[in-house]
């Protein structure tokens, strides 16, 4: 857990919801920090925690099931305010009286709630409003010392509260965006039966993240791996205003980066933001060792090894470069990095809920193991949105802050099988003809990435009066939340049309366009 105190703060505990982010994130929408912990914490530290409020998460398990996970109840007598939601209202129930059972009609979908009179969690909201469920379970008897709060047709107990004890429980989702009115349910939770104050701000998270890594790092210098994406972008900005010169930037050219990209980050960075910026070119080194290499897995593997071996270097041509400037003593003791708050959160596997399985495979790791480096990751707190949002209080460029995500490997995985110069040439001229009808067009910032691959593919077209004979481009634009899952856009006919005129018209080796229409699962968003 976080040794944040100056902020009122609600605890969430995880009982294997897909949700549970959301709910971190609804909370956090109202200015109130919000974190997320195992179910199994035990009172004890739900009282070191000193949090003003609990959220008990939903969950895919029926709570009088053997190994069903299971609240301390001591949590109960803490004097704390809870809010149940789903899952987290049967825990209410089950562990303080009442009585929860197996549903024949399972619940899902929108229905119509009834507000009782007087209720403080659905204050200022009316007596009617839609309501999105997904319970089997449902409340049969009310714990003593609750009442009903809310009714469905459905359900008598739709929502329950004990007020003296500020116990309340949901049965509900008021964190999803089918529930409309739930943000004034969980404003009026944390706001008015919590007394949260306001006080998680971007501004106060910037001093405070700034504070805490001088305290880090002391007089030592720190190194960065730019790559010009969002989260690394966003550290870069915030340490350098923590820390000023005592980062170094390290910004690899792996030579398969899109057009002009190593051009905007040194500007941005370089130019604008006087950040110490060390530029390596390594792409011959990278392309030579991907010479005659076509499968995904050793392409991906040979990309990272090189990483590694050529920051590694960069640090070892700081030092030496320090040294020679006369510089003494202090070492690149600390590696900073972008990690987020979905990657810190500790997963709980309830049922093989697939929500917690998945895991993302693509963060590079392997620097700090390898080269012995104390980690600074002054974004660890942070959603995405809230790393956007931080990156333009620092005064970083909507062009960085809002872009898509870009792999690791980079154009590697957009080249199906070798990766030749030639080929790469073809699709970051490709690439750039996406991107600019994708901003041109004001669709770039609505989907979640927009981009060209290139299938080595030949096949037969005319031009002119010419037979031509040349590859093919496929374009892949998809919407997501988070990469996990996927879909294509519907993108106006219009658009794709002029994508695909374009590209043939000014790529030379490309005579054909195909739109990807596959969603994922089961295809991936990248074609390796
Ligand atoms: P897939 O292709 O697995 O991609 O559906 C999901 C999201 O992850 C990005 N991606 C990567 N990001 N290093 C990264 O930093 C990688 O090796 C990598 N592979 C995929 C992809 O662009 C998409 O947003």
């Amino acid at each position: 857990m976080s040794t944040t105190t100056a902020h009122s703060k609600i605890l969430i505990l995880d009982f294997g919801s897909q949700y549970t982010q959301v709910i971190a994130r609804r909370i956090r929408e109202c200015q109130v920090y919000s974190e997320v912990v195992p179910f199994s914490i035990t009172a004890a530290r739900v009282a070191e925690a000193n949090a003003k409020g609990i959220v008990l998460s939903g969950g895919p398990a029926s709570v009088y099931e053997e190994r069903a996970p299971q609240i301390d109840p001591a949590i109960f007598a803490l004097g704390i305010p809870v809010l149940g939601i789903c899952y987290g209202m049967q825990q209410i129930a089950h562990h303080l009286g009442g009585k929860v059972e197996f549903s024949a009609r399972r619940e899902y979908g929108a229905s119509m709630l009834h507000v009782a009179d007087g209720s403080s969690l659905f204050h200022g909201i009316g007596e009617q409003l839609d309501i999105w469920n997904s319970h089997a379970d449902k409340l049969t008897e009310l714990p003593p010392g609750f009442r009903t709060a809310a009714y469905t047709e459905n359900s008598p107990f739709a929502a329950i509260e004990d007020p003296d004890r500020k116990l309340y429980g949901l049965q509900f989702h008021p964190e999803v965006a089918h529930t409309p009115r739930g943000r004034e349910i969980i404003q009026n939770f944390v706001y008015q039966i919590c007394h949260c104050g306001m006080d998680w701000t971007m501004g106060s998270f910037i001093d405070e993240a700034c504070e805490q890594v001088r305290r880090q790092v002391g007089e030592e210098k720190v190194v960065l791996g730019l790559s010009g994406g969002v989260d690394s972008s966003v550290v870069a900005a915030l340490l350098h205003k923590a820390i000023g010169d005592q980062l170094t930037c390290i910004f690899v050219n792996n030579g398969l980066l899109r057009a002009r990209e190593e051009e905007i980050v040194q500007r941005v960075f370089g130019e604008n933001f006087h950040i110490k910026l060390k530029y390596v070119d390594a792409s011959e080194r990278f392309l030579s060792k991907l010479k005659g290499v076509t499968d995904p897995e050793q392409k991906r593997k040979i990309i990272g090894n090189e990483f590694i071996d050529v920051f590694q270097h960069a640090t070892e041509e700081l030092l030496a470069e320090d040294q020679a400037n006369g510089a003494h003593g202090h070492s690149y003791r600390f590696l900073a990095q972008g990690t987020l708050y979905p990657d810190v959160i500790e997963s709980v596997a309830i049922g093989g809920n697939p929500a917690h399985v998945i895991k993302s495979h693509h963060n590079v790791g392997g620097l700090p193991e390898k080269m012995h480096f104390e980690l600074v990751e002054p974004v660890r707190q942070l959603f995405k949105d809230e790393v956007r949002q931080a990156g333009l209080q620092l005064g970083l460029p909507k062009e960085i802050v809002h872009r898509q995500p870009f792999p690791g490997p980079g154009l590697a995985v957009r080249i199906l099988g070798e990766v030749t110069p030639e080929y790469l040439h073809i699709l970051r001229e490709a690439d750039t003809i996406v991107t600019s009808e994708m901003e041109a067009s004001d669709w770039y910032y609505r989907v979640w990435q927009s981009f060209a691959v290139l299938l080595p593919i030949r096949s037969v077209g005319v031009m002119g009066d010419q037979r031509t004979y040349e590859n093919t481009i496929a374009i892949r634009i998809v919407e997501s939340q988070d990469g996990m899952t996927a879909d294509w856009v519907r993108l106006p006919y219009e658009l794709l049309a002029r994508i695909s005129s374009r590209i043939i018209n000014e790529v030379k080796g490309v005579n054909r366009v195909c739109y990807d229409i596959s969603s994922k699962p089961p295809s991936t968003i990248e074609w390796e």
